[in-house]
C-alpha cells in the first residue's frame, strides 16, 4: 500500500495533450489546431459556439508578464465553460519555497490543465513530467508554441494559396522564443521559411539543423542569413519581434541597437520583397513610437523613434498585427478544448 502510494506520488506521466515545444506535434496536429481554431473563431462570431469545457479548472502561471497570453487562456476557459486561476510571478510559493516538482503534484490534483509563462523550457517540462494533467507553454526563452498556432491561422487566412506556397521572413534577434519558433514551425510545415540577423544573433546551431532535418521530409526551404535583401526577397509576410526579450537586461539595448538597426522593418524593407501584397506580422508588444516608457527611453538614449519596425510599417495597411493578436484567443481555444472539450 505504501509503495504503491509513493509510486502515484512521485511519477506521473506526461500527458499527451501538452503542449511545450512546436516539435510536441506533427504537422497533421499542427494543422488540426489550426483549423479547430478556424471554427472556434467562426462560432463566436456566429453567436454558436458550445461550451464544452463546463465545471473544468484551468491553472495560469506566470512567472513574466503576458497582456495577450493571459487575456487569451481567461477568455477562451471563460466562452467555454471552464474557471481560471491566475499565479502571477509574486503571491504564490512557486520557485520560492516549493518547487516546481512539488508545485506541480499539487496544481495537477486541483485543476485539469496548466498554462506557463517563463524563463527556463525545463521548468515548463517538468511542470508536464510531474502533473499528470496537460501542461501548456504559454512562452518559454526557448519556444512560443502558442503564439505560433497564430501566426500560422493569421497568414493562412491572408494568403489564398496552400501553405507550402507561404514564404515569410523574421528580421531581428534571432535567437529569441519567437524566431526560433517561427524556424523550426515553417520548416515542420513545409514552408518557405527566413530568418534575417546578424550573426551574433542567429538562432542556436541545433535550432538551425533541427529546421534543416525538418525540411528534408516537409520540403520547407529553409535560409538563415545576414541579408535583410535576400531574406526578405518574395516573402509573402515580413516579421519581427522586440529586440530584446522578457528577462534580458536593460543594459542589452546599448549593443543591440547598433547590431539590430540594419534589420529594422522599414518601407524600404517591405518594398523589398518585391511583391505588393506583403504583409507586416509581430507578436506584439512592439517598439515602435515613443508613446511607451521605453519608446521613449530609447528616443533619448539613441535618438530612434520606434525601434524594430517604423509606426509608418505598423500603422500601415500592410499590418495584421491586432488580427493576429485577435488569433491568439482562438488558436488558444482550440488548444485547450482539444486537450479538456467534451
Ligand atoms: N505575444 C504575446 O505573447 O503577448 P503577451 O506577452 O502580451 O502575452
Ligand atoms: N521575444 C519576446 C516575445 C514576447 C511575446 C519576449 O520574450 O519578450
Amino acid at each position: 500500500m505504501t509503495e504503491v502510494l509513493t509510486t502515484e506520488l512521485t511519477t506521473a506521466t506526461r500527458d499527451p495533450s501538452s503542449l511545450l515545444k512546436e516539435l510536441d506535434l506533427d504537422k497533421p496536429q499542427f494543422l488540426a489546431l489550426v483549423t479547430r481554431a478556424a471554427q472556434l473563431k467562426r462560432a463566436k462570431a456566429e453567436g454558436t459556439e458550445t461550451p464544452r469545457m463546463t465545471g473544468r479548472n484551468i491553472a495560469l502561471v506566470f512567472e513574466k508578464s503576458s497582456t495577450r497570453t493571459r487575456c487569451a487562456f481567461e477568455v477562451a476557459a471563460h466562452d467555454q465553460g471552464a474557471h481560471v486561476t491566475y499565479l502571477g510571478p509574486d503571491g504564490s510559493h512557486i520557485g520560492h519555497e516549493e518547487s516546481i516538482r512539488d508545485t506541480a503534484r499539487v496544481l495537477g490534483r486541483m485543476f485539469d490543465g496548466i498554462e506557463f509563462r517563463g524563463f527556463a523550457q525545463d521548468t515548463v517540462e517538468q511542470l508536464a513530467d510531474h502533473a499528470g494533467v496537460p501542461v501548456w507553454n504559454g512562452l518559454t526563452d526557448s519556444w512560443h508554441p502558442t503564439q505560433m498556432l497564430a501566426d500560422i491561422l493569421t497568414m493562412t487566412e491572408h494568403h489564398a494559396g496552400p501553405l507550402e506556397q507561404i514564404g515569410y521572413c523574421f528580421l531581428g534577434d534571432g535567437r529569441s522564443n519567437v524566431a526560433r519558433s517561427l524556424l523550426v514551425t515553417g520548416a515542420l510545415l513545409g514552408m518557405d521559411v527566413r530568418i534575417a540577423a546578424p550573426r551574433d544573433l542567429w538562432p542556436p546551431d541545433d535550432v538551425i539543423a533541427t529546421a534543416h532535418r525538418l525540411a528534408e521530409s516537409s520540403g520547407a526551404r529553409v535560409l538563415v542569413t545576414e541579408d535583410v535583401e535576400q531574406g526578405v526577397a518574395g516573402v509573402d509576410f515580413v516579421y519581427t519581434d522586440v529586440w530584446v526579450s522578457m528577462g534580458e537586461s536593460v543594459e542589452t539595448w546599448g549593443e543591440r541597437v547598433p547590431l539590430l538597426l540594419p534589420y529594422r522593418v522599414t518601407e524600404k524593407v517591405m518594398l523589398a520583397s518585391g511583391k505588393p501584397d506583403t504583409r507586416f506580422l509581430h507578436c506584439l508588444p512592439a517598439v515602435h513610437d515613443r508613446s511607451t516608457q521605453l519608446g521613449k527611453r530609447l528616443f533619448d538614449q539613441f535618438g530612434l523613434d520606434g525601434a524594430e519596425v517604423t509606426d509608418e510599417v505598423f500603422e500601415s495597411s500592410s499590418s495584421l498585427v491586432f488580427d493576429q493578436a485577435a488569433n491568439r484567443l482562438h488558436t488558444i481555444k482550440a488548444v485547450i478544448v482539444a486537450a479538456l472539450g467534451d
